[in-house]
This record gives structure tokens, sequence and C-alpha cells, in this order.
């Protein structure tokens, strides 16, 4: 089991430069099975959901050369629409694969994925809506076959939530799908824009992303093309609530600022000094942080969930009380019983916590129990006195590029032990 040993209590300060995003690049991924010629894309990052994903795609055989964050998907080669219990239960979101190996292939086999770490995670959205498109669908004994041998035909979807896999698992789908399809009620997040401008890269038409309502006209055939993935603006905001804990002065480049305005709304509220330029943020913390009016979870432009647990943790420091409410996922707040050994004060009920600021916090061990509640943890012990451990970091290693290296290089007192 691998470890985080921090020794908090040192101010951050510094710049870092933000990787490419996660969810971007796991649906850019997925959707390069829909072309049979050679796609290049840059500022994938090393992540082990990206290891697991490129196992995915090499097992339905594609082939892949990975240089640093620049990577060539060969998928000429795809001769399977079944994806194994192992490959599936690796990473949740591989059902991000679905429309693409169906549109691909005619079939798509899949494990039915279970509930995860953060709620139960259903994907009806994505079912319902691929049978929109004209897939017959089977669901029985904990596997999902999808066929559509006639190939899919365009059709009218309304999510009733604006799911972000389920709006990028219809697009996908209906890039080679004959006619046109419009989803309404479709996810607006930035890492939607970026696939539709990964898919018209490669010949697709797909307009709206970034809107409610994504049109995408069928095409017969993709071609060859280059993409890069547009930064992570949760890694980044991620940095900046570390620099905002500990009273630091942490400058984040390779950002796209507009992504991250509700989070930098909260960091201002909490009595950060936040300097925008074209690509780059600077965070200047005061002494000490003060509450926040309620922070609710919200789909884009609202405030990302997957920031909800590293900013609670810096509410945790703060002068005052504050409230979080998570609308998205119905257990995201695992990770709070862990921060508690640090000293936080919050109380969950439901989805709402409210978190008492504390003058502060103490060294503890602890076990991450989810991506970005593993985030939160890192937070804390970076912030309390004396040397705290992070245990089970492999979450972590999901979604953040080599994040001890990042955060040593902003004057972070941090190790990874191995075991
Ligand atoms: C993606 C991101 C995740 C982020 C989330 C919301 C990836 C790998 N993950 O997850 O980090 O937190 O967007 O910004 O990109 N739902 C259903 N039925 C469905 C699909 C979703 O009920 O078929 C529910 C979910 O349980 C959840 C809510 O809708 O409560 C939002 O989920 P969704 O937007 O689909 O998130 P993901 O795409 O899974």
């Amino acid at each position: 089991m691998s470890s985080y040993k921090i020794c908090g209590g040192r101010a951050l300060k510094g710049e870092s430069f933000c990787q490419g995003s996660k969810t971007s690049s796991l649906p850019i991924l997925a959707a390069c099975i829909l072309c049979d010629r050679t796609v290049e894309l840059d500022n994938i990052p090393d992540i082990t959901d990206v290891d697991a994903t490129v196992k995915i795609l090499t097992w339905l055989g594609c082939r892949i050369t990975r240089s640093g964050r620049h990577m060539t998907v060969d998928a000429s080669g795809v001769h399977t629409g079944e994806i194994p219990d192992d490959l599936m239960r690796e990473m949740r979101s591989s059902v991000i694969f679905l429309g693409a190996v169906l549109a691909r292939t005619g079939r798509a086999l899949i494990s039915a994925p279970g509930g995860c770490e953060i709620g139960l995670r259903p994907i009806d959205l994505h079912l319902n809506a691929i049978s929109k498109l004209g897939a017959q669908i089977e669901n029985s004994a904990g596997k999902i076959e999808c066929t559509a041998p006639e190939g899919l035909k365009g059709a009218s979807v309304t999510l009733s939530f604006p799911s972000v896999g389920a709006t990028e698992n219809v697009m996908i789908a209906a890039v080679l799908a004959q006619g046109e399809t419009v989803i309404r009620n479709a996810a607006r997040e930035p890492e939607i824009s970026d696939l539709a401008d990964f898919l018209n890269a490669m010949g697709a038409k797909v307009s709206g992303a970034g809107e409610s309502t994504v049109r995408i006209e069928g095409v017969k055939r993709l071609h060859a093309a280059a993409h890069t993935v547009i930064p992570d603006r949760i890694a980044g905001a991620t940095l900046l609530a570390a620099g905002a804990i500990t009273g630091g002065s942490v400058r984040v480049r390779g950002l796209i600022p507009a992504h991250l305005e509700p989070v930098i709304d909260i960091l201002e509220q909490a009595g950060s000094e936040i300097e925008i330029r074209s690509d780059s943020v600077l965070l200047r913390a005061p002494q000490r942080l003060r509450c926040v009016k309620t922070v609710r979870t919200m789909p884009y432009p609202g405030f990302p969930t997957d920031i909800q647990p590293p900013v609670t943790a810096m509410l945790c420091v703060s002068r005052g009380t504050s409230v979080v409410i998570e609308t998205i996922f119905e257990s995201r707040y695992k990770y709070v019983g862990e921060l508690v050994r640090f000293g936080a004060k919050i109380r969950v009920d439901g989805r709402m916590a409210v978190v008492e600021g504390a003058d502060r916090l103490y060294a503890a061990n602890t076990v991450t129990p989810d991506l970005r509640g593993g985030a939160a943890l890192v937070l804390a012990a970076l912030a309390a006195e004396g040397e705290s451990t992070v245990n089970d970091i492999r979450h972590i290693d999901r979604g953040y590029e080599d994040f001890s290296r990042t955060l040593a290089a902003l004057n972070a007192d941090v190790r990874r032990t191995e075991e």
C-alpha cells in the first residue's frame, strides 16, 4: 500500500503547471475507436485512470504509443466489442466505451458497473439514450449487451439530468449514426466542448457543445486528427485550495481561468486574493481564512462536485461556520470521518455538511476513501501541525499526476512511501 508522509504547517509558495484534464482524456480516448486512422493526442495526464483506459483500448485491438503526455492511437485493428469484467472494474467510467464500441463494431458487451465510492452511479440515462438511437439492449446476469447490426440512427434524446457521461456517450455514439441526433438538457461542462472539438477535428459534425442543446449530424467516416486536451480545472483548483489552506501564495499556470469561476468566487469569499491572467491564476491567502456563504455543488457552470472535498477541507481552518451542500453524488462525504481525525469540526446531515472552522489542525493517520476525498486529506495534512500519514493513495493516483512531486515543488514537505 502506498502512502504519503506529510509534515504540515509550511505555506505553499511558487508556481505549478496544470496537468491535462482527466475528465476530458477518458472520453476522448474512448472516441478514438470511432476512427480507423491514427489519432495524435497531447496533454494526456500520466494517471492510473488513463492507464486503465489504455488497457481497454489495447484489448479491443488498438495500437498505442505513449511518450510523456503525447499519445498516438491507431484503432484500425479493433476486432471486438466485448470488454472483460476485470478491465471494466479497473475504472468506473469505462461505461464511456459503450457508445464508441457499439458505433464501431455494431455490438458492445460490458459488465454492469456497480456502485462506487461516491454513490450508486446508475447508467440508466446512458442506456435509455443509446436505445433511442436504435440499439437493442439486453441487461441480465450483470452483463449489458447492446446491438445495432444495421448501425445507429439519429434521434432526439432528452436527458432527465444533464449527466456528463451520458451526454458524452450519446455524442460519441451519434457521430457515425445515420441522420441527426439532438441532445436536450445536455451537460455543459468544458470537457463536453473539448470532446466535441476532438470529434470535429476527426471530421464529425457536432454543434452546440457547451450549451444545453447539442446537435450531431452523422457522417460516414472519420479521418486522422490531432488534438490537445484542455487543462484539468479540478487539479488546478485543488492546488489553489492547497495554497489557501496553508496560508500560501501559489500560481497555477496553463489553466483556462474561466473554467474555475465558481471556485475562484469561493476562494475570494474565504479571503484569498486572486489575480487572473489569460492562462494562469495566482492565489495569495491571508493569515487566517474566513467562512463563506453556502457552497452548493451543481452541474456546470455551478460549483463542481469534484472540488467540494478539497474546498471543505480548506473551510476547516477558516474563522466561522460554513455550509456545504452536495447535490450531485449521494455519498460524497466519506472523507469527512477522516478529516475529523485532524481535529476538523464537521457535522454531516444527509447532503449537507456544516463546517465550523478550527483554530488549527493536528497530525493524523488517515486512509483515503476516494479520489477527491483523498485530495481533501492531503490538504488537511499540509495544514496540520506535525507529521501525518495519508494511506492507500492509489485513489489519488487515479486523477492527480505525480501529486507529491507537484506539492513538493511548491515547498510542501511530502514524501511518498511504497510498502
Ligand atoms: C463525471 C466525472 C466526475 C464528475 C461528474 C460530475 C468522469 C470520469 N467523471 O462523472 O468526476 O464528478 O462527471 O461533474 O468524467 N446519473 C444517473 N444515471 C445515469 C448517469 C448519471 O442517475 O445514467 C446520476 C449520477 O448517479 C450522479 C449524477 O447523475 O448522481 C451526475 O452524474 P454524471 O454527470 O453522469 O457524472 P459522471 O459522468 O459519472
